[in-house]
Formats: structure tokens, sequence, C-alpha cells
């Protein structure tokens, strides 16, 4: 059988393959992305499920619109509008499956197949691949310990002036938790603006900082309708309900419709009710404030770890997210590295994975601190050290 152009772009990396191979159980995983299932309102959810099966169940198990369920999508960009100042008039939103569809449905509408996107390098693989299956030609920027270097990105500019869109992703970045300052997510606009690309501005994390001062989205300073947002429910509520949104000028919005109408039809009605339920009559912000206490000691007890065990190695603590990123020194290889943490029973992610080139070098790797306990942490880490003082002794 053959298969498309499309999907033959996506190779299963090699890296992935080693992170999918069958795992002892006493193995401590530090290569997820998911966040603490304690962080789920589970007992809350549970109460109004019931509520809707017994009360709802006729609409709730209905087809529903492509656009979203009428009072949820209110909810959203309200919310997106006081608390973040996002969204300006003539601005519409979708809910999506996910903010991944919200960058795939992006990508779907305004890419054609040769275009270029220029995007922080590393990135999370989620997106790359979406772009990737539009055969669309990525141009990675660096990032330099403050997101996408800027000085890299009117460069890149300015050798693709044909480039159609920058994706980005400016609070607390996957994979490397960086936030880009104020300064540069004005200039990246200014450069957007003077080449004729759109923003796509992916910010799932927002929400989860754990110190320092809130910087305001590159959408909140969209004047033009340059600037799709995508968000996510997936960090702040759970992410098995597949449920987020891109906020962008409503000509967009109809066509990512008319894209989501040909892919899921809809996101899942049941869900939708019950979030918009759950934001109605419980506070999600103190649910939120809960939620980023429990990583922010997670982050807290990595970064002792790491002071103990892995001397020589460079990292940032993030101020928010729910990664922390590791760059081994003299040229050790990422991926090498994380073989070998694999047989030490401690999964990490090597950096290679979120390379605009598959085929690159990386020696990074990211680390979960949202999933594992501070117990797992701790251990994980430990045996992180030990493959590092492996392959550093000589
Ligand atoms: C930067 C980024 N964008 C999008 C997503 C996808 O999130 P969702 O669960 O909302 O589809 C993730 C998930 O890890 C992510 O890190």
């Amino acid at each position: 059988m053959e298969f498309s152009r499309r999907i033959s772009a996506l190779r299963p990396s090699a890296i992935r393959e080693i992170l999918k191979a069958p795992t002892d159980p006493e193995t401590v995983s530090l290569a997820a992305g998911n966040p603490s299932p304690e962080a789920f309102p589970a007992a809350e959810m549970a109460v109004i499920a019931a509520e809707i099966f017994a009360n709802d169940a006729a609409g709730a198990l209905q087809y529903g619109i492509s656009e979203g369920y009428g009072p949820l999508r209110e909810r959203t960009r309200e919310r997106v509008r006081v608390k973040h100042g996002i969204g300006r008039a003539g601005d519409d939103l979708i809910i999506t499956s996910g903010a991944q569809q919200a960058v795939e449905l992006a990508a779907k509408a305004l890419l054609n197949e040769g275009d270029t996107v220029i995007c922080e390098d590393p990135s999370f693989i989620g997106s790359l691949n979406a772009l990737r299956s539009y055969g669309v030609k990525l141009v990675g920027v660096p990032c330099g310990g403050a997101g996408m270097d800027l000085d890299g990105l009117e460069r890149a500019f300015r050798e693709h002036p044909e480039a159609k869109m920058v994706y980005t992703i400016p609070t607390f970045q996957n994979p490397t938790g960086e936030v880009m300052p104020l300064a540069a997510r004005k200039r990246l606009l200014e450069l957007a603006a003077k080449y004729d690309a759109a923003v796509l501005e992916d910010d799932p994390y927002r929400e989860l900082r754990y110190d320092g001062e809130d910087v305001p989205a590159i959408k909140s300073m969209d004047t033009e309708g340059r600037v799709i947002y995508a968000g996510s429910f997936s960090k702040i509520v759970a992410p098995g309900i597949r449920l987020g949104f891109a906020l962008a000028p409503a000509p967009l919005i109809a066509k990512m419709t008319a894209a989501k109408q040909v892919s899921d039809v809809h996101s899942n009605l049941f869900f939708q009710i019950l979030v918009e339920r759950y934001m109605a009559r419980h506070d999600l912000d103190a649910h939120i404030a809960r939620c980023r206490d429990l990583y922010r000691t997670r982050r807290d007890v990595m970064d002792a770890a790491l002071k103990r065990h892995m001397p020589g190695v460079r990292w940032r603590v993030p101020e928010g997210g729910l990664f922390l990123w590791i760059e081994l020194p003299g040229g050790i290889d990422g991926t090498d590295f994380c073989r070998r943490a694999k047989e030490r029973k401690v999964m990490a992610v090597p950096g290679s994975a979120f390379l605009t080139d598959e085929g690159g070098f990386s020696g990074a790797a990211r680390l979960n601190f949202s999933l594992p306990s501070p117990e797992q942490i701790e251990t994980g880490v430990s045996r992180l050290g030990e493959t590092y003082l492996e392959m550093t002794s000589p």
C-alpha cells in the first residue's frame, strides 16, 4: 500500500520508538507531558456529569455545532478577555479538540504545501508534525534563554521573506520552559507585520506560573488581526477531555470551522457542557492556584535533586509550565544519554526529538516534573545522575 506524501512525511523517529518500547515497572518516567491526576477536579466533575446524564442527556448526547457549545464559547471568550486582555473586535472563537487541533486547523486553513513557517528550534513535536503533515517547510530559530531569539527571527525573515507564519510558544515554551520577554513579543509582531506573516501563538501553559510576573500574550498586542491564539483546558482541567480553543479573526475561524466539519464535526459535547458548568459553579482560578502549588513544589524538588546529582549540567529553573530542560556538557549526545538512562530505569526525552531537523544533534533532554511524585523525581534524577557519571567518568 502506498501512503500519501502527507503522512509519509511523518516518520516515527527512532527516539519515539525508544520511548514507546516496553519498560520495567520500576522505571520512573520523566518523559511525559502529562499533568498530575491529583490536579484533576474529578469529584466536582463527577457530580456535574451525573446531573447532565440525569437531566440533559438528550442535548449532551446529541450532535452539536462545529464552533462549539455556545455557553462555553462565551465563557471562554470572556475569561481570556478579562484575565489576559485577549480578543479584539472582529475576532471569533472556536472550541477545538485540544490546542493540538487548534494548531492543526490553523495550518490547514492558512498554509499550502511548500509554504515556509518559522518556529522555535526546539519546539513542540505535536505542532511540528501538524505543520509537516501539510508539507510545510520549517525554519527553526534557536531559543537563547528567553524564548525565540529575535535577532535569529529577523535573520530567518531576511532569508525567507516569503514565510507565511511564525509558530511560537512564547510562555513556558515546550520543551525549554523559556519565556519570551515583552519587548521581544513586540518586536516579533513588528517583524511579522513587516514581512506580512501570520503569528500562531500556542499558549497552553500561561496559567501555570509558579513565580515571576505574567508577560502579556502576543495576541493581546495584536491590532491588525495577525495573531491566532491557541489555548487549552488540558493543563488546567484535564487533557483527556480534549478541549481547547482558537481565537482569531472571524473569517479565519469560519474557515477553521469548515475544516473541523470534515475532521471531527465538533468537539465532545458532553465535556463541553460539563466544563462550562464547572466554570460556572466552581472557582477555576482557585483550582489553578492549587495546581500551581502542586507543580511549584515538584519543580523545586527537581531543581534540588539536579543540584545534588548532576553537577556540571546546565538548566534554568522554569518560572512555569511542566518541563525542565537540561543541557549536558562536553558534547554528550542527548539521545545516547536518554537511551542509557532508560537502561537505568529512568526515562527522559532527548532534545533531538524536538528539532525541526529530525536528524539533528542535541546535547539536551527534557524532564517533566508535573506527573512524577516528589519521591519519583528524586529517584529519577539520581538515576540520571548515575547515567551522567557513567558517561563522563574516564
Ligand atoms: C505547546 C503545546 N501545544 C499544544 C499542546 C497540545 O495540548 P492539547 O492537549 O490542548 O491538545 C501541547 C501539549 O503538550 C503543548 O505542549
